[in-house]
């Protein structure tokens, strides 16, 4: 979809459809609303009088505009409760209108500052969630198969404010490179693993690196055996696809450091501790931490933050062969501690052990790792509600505040140190599974292991990473989820 900025009164442009915003506790129409309404000889007031208006988030109704507008259409688009919009509300029912448009003939959308008159709400993040809901809602992933329904060609963002202008134009602009970036996340993770490999995901990060300028390193696994990263390469033991440990690096001389590390499993088998075949499928998105970070460092490579960031991709596919790791196997990590492998399923802990420790080794001031890592957070925190676990308040409180503006919720766990006796192993320093108790917790304690004073934050993803009921934005398929949240975390940090 193209995304584009004019400064046109509404009422004066030919779009397909002018999208205007209700609010659910709106009684009286008022403003642009309130013009659009006496142009359409009272039209909208009708439909809200006999209650098929009720601005409920999402709601959509068109009106035919019959040559009172250049526009032929007006889509009056609910945002909910007044004391209730805020960014997330507005991309929302921006990627629902879009989602709604499919196939409908409509193809180029146009709107104002919808959503303004919310306390929660600039011209400049208004824009940048218009932007964001349009570019998601238009998604489609169509390599191997084409659509009949395809979504809207063209949003515009009318604004004729000239004290608006500049900030709205930036935020539009900044949305577009987000959610670009987020469609480049889920490309990644909805390919089928015979087109993702890890060899694919390094030559994807190459291009990406040198669109944006950024300095790329792929260590194979000879480089990765003399890092001493055993337990990664335990991982990539049973699969003949060669393993890749894939780095980004922005701003290569800056001190201030953020590493942003995502799992790289291009397939998750289990390995011999090998998963039911039913979903099996869907473990082709267990590379879907990578994918938003190397897809975070693309935007972060066009937006520029005074902030050295570095992406750390292990990528490896998780194979049972008759070279495989089995189970009671030991490891030995880069860090030096000894892992006891009770269960090759629980592979993705292991690949990001190395992968934090060489984040140190390159100068990490600041780690934030994303992984599908347990089908626990799928059951404690639903498709809803990414898990959250981290040794830094700061850290913690920062990503959360974020993730309220991005709408990529959020939920922080706790790591009381009892958890640590779940990962305790007779005969090595740790074991990589706690069992099914706390799953998402032990899992961020065995991480936490790797990181030692490090200020550090691990989002767990799983279950969020791919969605089998669409709603708003977030379409059927890989969602691309945290991509918009690494990279606002980046921006923050620098100040911006
Ligand atoms: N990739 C899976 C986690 C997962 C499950 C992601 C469902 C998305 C949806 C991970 O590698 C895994 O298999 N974890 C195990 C850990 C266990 C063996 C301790 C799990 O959750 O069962
Ligand atoms: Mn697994
Ligand atoms: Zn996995």
């Amino acid at each position: 979809m193209d995304v584009r900025f004019e400064t046109k009164p509404i009422e004066q442009f030919p779009a397909d459809c002018i999208v205007i915003s209700i609010f659910e506790d709106e009684e009286k129409l008022r403003g642009e609303i309130g013009r659009m309404d006496k142009i359409l000889k009272g039209a909208i007031s009708e439909l809200k009088k006999d209650g098929e208006i009720k601005g409920k988030r999402g709601e959509a109704t068109l009106v035919h505009t019959r040559c009172s507008l250049p526009a032929k259409r007006v889509v009056v688009l609910g945002l909910g409760k007044k004391s209730d919009c805020d960014m997330d509300a507005v991309r929302f029912a921006m990627g629902s209108l879009v989602t709604r448009l499919r196939g409908s003939g409509i193809n180029h959308l146009a709107s104002g500052l919808i959503g303004t008159g919310s306390r929660k709400l600039s011209a400049r993040t208004t824009a940048q969630a218009l932007a964001e809901g349009a570019l998601l809602g238009s998604y489609t992933f169509e390599k191997y198969h084409k659509t009949d329904l395809p979504a809207p060609e063209a949003f515009t963002l009318l604004v004729d404010d000239r004290s608006k202008k500049p900030d709205a134009n930036n935020g539009l602009k900044k949305g577009s490179i987000l959610a670009r970036a987020q469609n480049l996340a889920r490309d990644l993770a909805n390919e089928p693993s015979n087109s993702m490999t890890p060899t694919i995901l390094a030559e994807v990060a190459a291009r990406v690196a040198k669109e944006v300028g950024l300095k790329i390193m792929v260590l194979d696994e000879k480089e990765a055996e003399k890092e001493g990263m055993g337990a990664f390469l335990g991982v990539a033991r049973g699969t003949d696809e060669p393993a890749k440990v894939i780095v980004l690096r922005y701003r290569p001389s800056d001190s201030n450091l953020l590493a942003l590390v995502g799992k790289g499993i291009t397939f998750d088998s289990g390995g011999i501790s090998i998963k039911p075949s039913l979903n099996m499928d869907s473990m082709k998105a267990d590379m879907s931490g990578a994918a938003s970070v190397l897809s975070a460092m693309w935007a972060i490579g066009q937006l520029k933050p005074r902030i050295g960031v570095l992406g750390i991709m292990p990528a490896t596919e998780n194979m049972p062969s008759g070279h495989a790791m089995k189970p009671g196997d030991i490891v030995k990590s880069m860090s030096g501690q000894t892992i006891e492998v009770v269960n090759t399923d629980a592979e993705g802990r292991l690949a990001l052990a190395d992968a934090i420790t060489y984040a140190k080794k390159l100068g990490a001031g600041t780690v934030v790792d994303v992984a599908t890592l347990t089908g626990a957070c799928l059951i404690s925190l639903g498709e809803i509600a990414s898990g959250l676990i981290s040794n830094d308040d700061r850290l913690a409180n920062l990503l959360l505040k974020i993730s309220d503006e991005t709408g990529e919720k959020m939920w922080r766990l706790p790591t009381f140190s009892e958890y640590d006796e779940q990962l305790r192993s007779d005969i090595a320093d740790v074991k990589n599974s706690g069992g099914r108790p706390a799953g998402t917790i032990t899992a961020g304690m065995f991480l936490k292991r790797f990181v030692g004073d490090t200020p550090w934050a691990h989002i767990d993803i799983a279950g969020k990473e791919v969605v089998e009921k669409p709603t708003g934005y977030r379409l059927k398929g890989s969602t691309g989820v945290s991509t918009r949240t690494l990279i606002e975390l980046a921006l923050r940090m620098a100040g911006k």
